[in-house]
């Protein structure tokens, strides 16, 4: 029987169609900026971000990371929600490359008025004086949720009536286009730098850009260089992002769906806990109320179910290109089945 493979949507393998597209890429050296197919990516992406350039990058961490570097000094500090990716799981990369600290408000999504109460100005010699609030858009560890427009509104708009940049961690932002039915460029107006991921749901082997006003993405090449990250037939990858953007963005409504599915079929089983009003896109977080996420999820990899844990009795599914309604209805049964022998 196939494996449902549940843990990231990071896991998909690329389709016959964009292997074809990533073998027929026209390439050259991105280091020199002769790939055409690198640079074409650039200009689509920062177009639908709505910033003036954008840079391809190896990884979402690199995107993030640079953007942040790009727009600090050493000693400043980054506002961020409760469990951002680019504090929690970054190998602390924003300590370690830009010397900045971080400040984490209590909930992952937070108001324009804790970001005012959170922000030190450099007037005090004493602080950390408050440059970023940074926002992550889905938030993968409170499970996708999608922020209100509303109030990513007033916090970008308070940020930067302190004088603030404003950063968002978009590797998810399509998800969040598709279950807002907003475009990604209104989710991203208001921030001054943008990552976004084209191997996550988008289904690319590997890729994310930095969107933002093209002196800092200027910078941002330079710390690309600096990290490691400079590819030369960079177009191979580009390609795969091109078509992933071409023919899997629309369809990630269905992983939407199937998420939905997934928390519907486990909302009532015995011994979990699933909140559905938190199923805003392709992630499921999942409660064990007797016994941990870990034994649950050991049993079910026997059962051909790959699960993620997100703390101790936490498991976090995730759905994407590769799983299917059918896929996911199994892991369901799997996953209600083994909770019962637990509980
Ligand atoms: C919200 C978020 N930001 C950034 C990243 C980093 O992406 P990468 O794994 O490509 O470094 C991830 C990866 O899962 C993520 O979920």
């Amino acid at each position: 029987m196939a494996v449902v493979d549940l843990r990231s949507d990071t896991v998909t393998r690329p389709t016959r169609a964009m292997r074809q597209a990533m073998a027929d890429a026209e390439v050259g050296d991105d280091v020199y900026g002769e790939d055409p197919t690198v640079r074409a990516l650039e200009d689509s992406v920062a177009e639908l971000i709505g910033t003036e350039a954008a840079l391809f990058v190896p990884t979402g961490t690199m995107a993030n990371q640079i953007a942040l570097k790009a727009n600090t000094k050493p000693g400043d500090e980054v506002i961020i929600g409760k469990d951002a990716h680019l504090w929690r799981h970054e190998s602390g990369a924003l300590a370690a490359l830009a010397g900045a600290q971080t400040q984490m408000l209590p909930d992952h999504r937070f108001t324009a008025a804790e970001v005012k109460a959170a922000f030190k100005s450099d007037s005090d010699p004493y602080v950390s004086p408050t440059r970023i609030v940074a926002v992550e858009n889905t938030h993968n560890m409170a499970g996708g949720i999608v922020w209100d427009r509303a109030q990513l509104a007033e916090v970008t708009s308070a940020a930067h009536a302190l004088g603030m940049i404003t950063h968002l961690d978009g590797a998810r932002l399509w998800n969040a286009a598709v279950a807002t039915g907003a475009p990604e460029k209104e989710l991203a107006a208001g921030f001054d730098t943008v990552s976004v991921c084209l191997s996550k749901g988008l289904g690319a082997p590997a890729g994310s850009l930095v969107c933002g006003p093209r002196d800092v993405i200027r910078r941002c090449h330079r710390l690309r260089k600096m990290h490691g990250g400079g590819m030369r037939q960079a177009g191979i990858l580009a390609a795969a992002g091109v078509h992933a953007l071409a023919h899997h963005r629309a369809r990630l409504h269905e992983d939407h769906a199937n998420a939905r599915a997934l928390a519907e079929a486990l909302a009532g089983a015995k011994n979990l806990a699933v909140d559905l009003s938190r199923v805003h896109t392709n992630i499921v977080m999942i409660d064990v109320l007797h016994g941990t996420a870990d034994a649950v999820i050991g049993v079910a990899r026997e059962d051909g179910v790959l699960l993620g844990a997100a703390g101790p009795h936490r498991i976090r599914a995730v759905t994407h290109l590769d799983v299917d309604r059918d896929g996911v209805l199994r892991a369901a049964r799997v996953i209600a089945e083994i909770a019962t022998s637990f509980g």
